[in-house]
C-alpha cells in the first residue's frame, strides 16, 4: 500500500508523520507500506523539514529525512491513501482530486481510535516547542492507528 501525508508547507506536520510511520514500520520489520509526504503549498519546495520539527523528532528517536514537495493532481493516481493533517487541507485535496479518486482523501487522525471525529494536527509553524511536541504526539497516535488498521498480510507456506 502506498500512502502520503499532506500538510500545508510540507516542512512540519507531514514530514513528522512520515518520519514516525517509517520508524514504526522499520521497528515492526514491515515493508508492505510505502510512505511519503507533500504539501498543498509551494513555498518550501526543495527544503528540508523545519529545524524545530527535526529536533523534536530527533529527541524521540525519529529521523526526518525529506525534501519539500508540492502535492499535485497527478499524485492521486500514485497513492492509495492521501492523509490530510487538517480539515482545510482535506478540503483543498478533495477539490483538487479527480472525481474517481476523491475517496482516497482522509484525515490522518481519523486512524487514531482515541481521537474525536474531525480531529486535526494543529499547525505548529507560529507556535512554541509545546506545539511541536503536540504535533509529534498526535502523529504518533495516528501512525500507530494506521499500522493497526492495515495489519501485515502474512503468507503461509
Ligand atoms: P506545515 O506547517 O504545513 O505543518 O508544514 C507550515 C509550514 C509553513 C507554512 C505554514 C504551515 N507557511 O506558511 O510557510
Amino acid at each position: 500500500m502506498r500512502l502520503v501525508f499532506v500538510c500545508l508547507g510540507n516542512i512540519c506536520r507531514s514530514p513528522t508523520a512520515e518520519g514516525i510511520l517509517r520508524h514504526l514500520l522499520r521497528e515492526a520489520r514491515r515493508t508492505d507500506i510505502d510512505v511519503d509526504s507533500a504539501g498543498t503549498g509551494r513555498w518550501h519546495v526543495g527544503e528540508p523539514p523545519d529545524p524545530r520539527a527535526v529536533a523534536t523528532a530527533r529527541r524521540r528517536g525519529v529521523t526526518l529525512d525529506h525534501l519539500g514537495r508540492q502535492f499535485t493532481r497527478g499524485d492521486f493516481a500514485a497513492y492509495d491513501l492521501v492523509l490530510a493533517v487538517d480539515v482545510p487541507v482535506a478540503r483543498a485535496l478533495t477539490t483538487l482530486a479527480p472525481p474517481e479518486h476523491r475517496d482516497r482523501v482522509r484525515l490522518a487522525r481519523s486512524f487514531d481510535p482515541a481521537a474525536p471525529p474531525e480531529a486535526e494536527v494543529p499547525d505548529p509553524y507560529y507556535g512554541d516547542q509545546a506545539a511541536f511536541d503536540q504535533v509529534f504526539d498526535v502523529c504518533m497516535a495516528a501512525c500507530r492507528g494506521i499500522l493497526a488498521a492495515f495489519p501485515p498480510v502474512t503468507s503461509r507456506g
